[in-house]
């Protein structure tokens, strides 16, 4: 677990408040999660492992899209339009602009990014769950939250090679106490993150 930081027991009930716009920010959470991975195989194709395993990442986040487009579907709703995510940028905006440390922030950043969304995607698991109004939709995110813990992991993976161990470590570390800040200043609304 890379999180330094719990979700504030109240951000279910901001979340969940607004069940369209929530899905709605979802849908385009998963879209831009495939986007990033594809850009990744875009700017990086020649680093091992990254066309194999962001190539399957970002199929499986197109994925996600399409279940999401689903679920909104069923509740005769169209998808909203995307939204700025404070969250994503203000984490990106501490990628380093020289290689190695680039890449390396932008999968540190991305690790952290699908981390929180596991933990918050087990929250709404949890919150749906426990009203038998809304069973389905905590079945729906119990499913997509494994898949997400498993990108932080290779997201990390992808990461581990480009420096030394003890310099990778404490660009976690830092990335993970600014993860914290950037979440802890944001207000709780229907969104993910
Ligand atoms: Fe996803
Ligand atoms: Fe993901």
């Amino acid at each position: 677990m890379i999180l330094s930081s719990s979700t504030h027991p109240d951000w279910f009930a901001a979340a969940s408040a607004d069940l369209h716009a929530l899905l709605s920010d979802h849908l385009h959470c998963e879209r831009k999660a495939a986007e990033n991975a594809l850009s990744l195989v875009r700017r990086y194709p020649h680093r091992p492992g990254t066309v194999d395993v962001l190539g399957r990442l970002a199929h499986e986040e197109t994925s996600h899209v399409v279940q999401v487009s689903a679920l909104l579907g069923r509740r005769g709703w169209v998808p909203r339009a995307d939204t700025p995510n404070h969250y994503a940028r203000a984490l990106l905006a501490e990628v380093r602009g020289h290689e190695p440390e680039r890449l390396l922030d932008c999968l540190l950043a991305a690790a952290f990014i699908e981390a929180r969304s596991h933990e918050r995607l087990i929250l709404l698991a949890r919150g749906f769950a426990a009203s038998p109004d809304t069973v389905e939709l905590g079945g729906f995110y119990r499913s997509l939250a494994a898949a997400e813990e498993r990108h932080a992991d290779a997201f990390l993976d992808l990461a581990a090679p480009l420096v030394p161990a003890d310099e990778g470590a404490d660009r976690l570390a830092f990335f993970s106490v600014r993860e914290a800040e950037i979440l802890a200043a944001l207000p709780h609304a229907s969104r993910i993150h």
